[in-house]
């Protein structure tokens, strides 16, 4: 497994058949390794990239304390059969003078979109540009960062990229918290109050299932069990289609479920998808 830093020389690399891209920021967990597995079976050469992007974070946010551990990742990525780690430095992506970005518009106005401006523009920027610069038949991302997903799918689409989005089932550990870089963060109390964001999406689930057709309703509930664990403090709920990710008046079709909650410092994200026909 090579190691490479530069965009000429992941430009350069000579690769074989067709090639699978987990783009990472680092602090490798189960979620990413999924991903690295099923880039694996479809792809004849796999390439992950490692890369603490500082255009998607706010002024506010944790790009400073972003944890990383670079030995481990590599360790965890060459067990796992990746061919190539593509790490290059802030410098390297974003050089003086670097004048570009690239926005999707409305899919990314609600949802973290409105609580995180100038966020997925600078996702959307660093993800076109490492597909330039890896050039991958498929590109793999984890249905936790659900808007994520839908804003690059859409994105891929517009832009007519040759290269296909696939999304991974979210990786949760034995008691429903969805796997994620900023669990470490989480203080010994905080860790077991945060499964109630995947408690209460399957307490929608459930009222969906019983036949709860307004979306109101099931947000107040959720909202009313997420209060029962002090401490956790709801940044949003929200119930949107899967197109344009605009909040629903009445449950039906494909959904979105999406909640977003602090635990002390520590913002954590969760959703599920449901269909429901009629
Ligand atoms: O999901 C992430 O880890 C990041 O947003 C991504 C897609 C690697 C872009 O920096």
């Amino acid at each position: 497994m090579r190691v490479i830093k530069t965009v000429s020389g992941m430009q350069r690399l000579q690769r074989h058949g067709r090639v699978g891209f987990v783009p990472t920021m680092g602090y490798l967990h189960e979620g990413h390794l999924s991903l690295v597995r099923m880039a694996r079976k479809q792809s004849d050469f796999v390439v992950v990239s490692v890369f603490v992007n500082p255009t998607q974070f706010g002024p506010h946010e944790d790009l400073a304390r972003y944890p990383t551990d670079f030995a481990r990742d590599r360790r965890l990525l060459a067990a796992e059969g990746a061919d190539v780690i593509f790490r290059p430095g802030a410098e390297e992506m974003y050089p003086v003078s670097y004048a570009t970005y690239v926005e999707v518009e409305r899919l990314t106005s609600n949802l973290c979109g409105r609580f995180r401006p100038g966020h997925f523009r600078g996702v959307t920027t660093v993800v076109v540009k490492l597909l330039n610069i890896v050039k991958p038949d498929f590109v793999f991302f984890g249905q936790k960062d659900a808007q994520q997903a839908f804003v690059i799918q859409r994105m891929v689409r517009d832009l007519a990229f040759d290269t296909k989005v696939v999304v991974g089932p979210t990786v949760r550990e034995p008691d429903g918290l969805a796997m994620s870089s900023r669990n470490s963060y989480l203080a010994r109390v905080e860790r077991t109050q945060a499964p109630v964001l995947y408690q209460s999406l399957q307490l929608a689930r459930r009222l969906v299932q019983a036949g709860e057709q307004d979306p109101v309703r099931i947000k107040r509930r959720m909202r009313q069990f997420i209060k029962s664990k002090p401490g956790v403090r709801v940044q949003y709920i929200e119930i949107v289609d899967t197109e344009e990710l605009k909040p629903v008046r009445r449950i039906s079709g494909r959904l979105l479920i999406a909640v977003a909650a602090f635990l002390g410092r520590t913002r954590l994200i969760d959703n599920i998808i449901l269909q429901k026909r009629g």
